[in-house]
């Protein structure tokens, strides 16, 4: 097996992960996760998204929330634009990235953006010029790519010609999503290789969300064929409200635990991530979905109570 030495994880709790949430997160709780996750060693932490309050109540404070973080040197930021609403009201925030995302399947497309995926791509052409005028890196998000919630099958084809767009209109990488975590490794691998035809495996990222308890998996699936940009969220949170039945993202306690036990770098700190993944679980009132979290959780409250 071909391995990596490093992988680099971005991390979407703040925004796939709060989203999800039936109940709001206050600004402030939001705000200190992610200040906990900036000093974990991360090197890129999703800070929400520039989309309409009344679609996605709970990133409505997404400006409150870039604007009151305290940003570590070497860190990104980036946030969702959906359309050029969503980036000049992303602007009047201290931006460095942004992520447009579109979906592999049409009916997905219409549930998420309210819009075709052909009409899609001329919003994201003109928020990609407008990116550029501000110097913006722009990341690309594609869902459904092993499945949707309401067409079944996805042909890897459609991800493959999507994916080559998204890179011609400018995005540096493409993030490829099991949005319902439908995905098994052996789809995960030919998935892959059909888009890396169109965009080499440099520019390619995977987000799996963990519906069937696949994701890890599929990560190392994919990680054997060249990725080495992961997505995952703090405690396991995330999810998709248009996406029935999806669950959370791979946590990334779990991922790092892997990618350590297997001697892959990160330049994360588990146990300063795990006490992140605490803080947020202790506010949802719910133990984390992570089985690493738990057990560190468990021995740190151990420890304390040995001194
Ligand atoms: P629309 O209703 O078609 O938009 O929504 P519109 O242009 O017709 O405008 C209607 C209203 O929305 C107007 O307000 C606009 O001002 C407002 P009104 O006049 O009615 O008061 N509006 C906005 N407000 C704030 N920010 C904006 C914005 N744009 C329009 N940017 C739209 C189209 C895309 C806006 C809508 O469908 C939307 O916001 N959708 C939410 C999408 C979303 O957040 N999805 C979840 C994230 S994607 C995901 O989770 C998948 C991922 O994790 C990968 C994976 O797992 O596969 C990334
Ligand atoms: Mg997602």
């Amino acid at each position: 097996m071909r391995l990596p030495k490093r992988v680099k994880i971005v991390e979407v709790g703040p925004r796939d992960g709060l989203q999800n949430e039936a109940k709001i997160v206050p600004t402030q709780v939001k705000i200190e996760l992610i200040n906990r996750l900036s000093a974990t060693g991360l090197a890129a932490i999703e800070g929400g998204s520039f989309v309409s309050p009344k679609w996605m109540p709970q990133m409505a404070d997404s400006l409150q929330v870039m604007q009151g973080i305290k940003r570590q040197p070497g860190v990104s930021y980036p946030v969702l634009v959906p359309n050029l609403q969503g980036l000049h009201n992303a602007l009047q925030a201290e931006i460095d990235e942004i992520s447009i995302f579109a979906s592999a399947s049409e009916s997905f497309s219409r549930k998420i953006i309210n819009c075709s995926i052909a009409q899609s791509l001329d919003r994201f052409a003109e928020v990609c010029s407008e990116a550029k005028k501000h110097n913006l890196r722009v990341r690309g998000y594609i869902s459904c790519t092993l499945g949707c919630p309401y067409e079944g099958t996805v042909p890897p084809s459609n991800v493959a010609w999507l994916a080559g767009r998204m890179i011609e209109l400018g995005c540096y990488e493409i993030s490829l999503g099991d949005t319902i975590g439908v995905g098994t490794p052996g789809k995960a691998q030919a998935m892959i290789d059909c888009v890396a035809e169109k965009v080499q495996h440099e520019r390619l990222a995977a987000h799996f969300h963990d519906t069937y308890g696949q994701a890890l998996a599929n990560i190392l699936a994919v990680i054997e064929r060249g990725i080495t940009v992961i997505d995952s969220s703090v405690s396991g949170l995330g999810g998709c409200p248009f996406a029935p039945g999806a669950s959370g993202n791979v946590a990334t306690e779990d991922l790092l635990y892997m990618l350590k036990g297997m001697g892959i770098e990160t330049g994360v700190d588990l146990n300063e991530l795990a006490a992140a993944g605490e803080f947020i679980s202790t506010y949802l009132g719910r133990p984390s979905s992570s089985k690493v979290a738990r057990v560190l959780t468990a021995q740190a409250t151990q420890n304390c109570s040995n001194q």
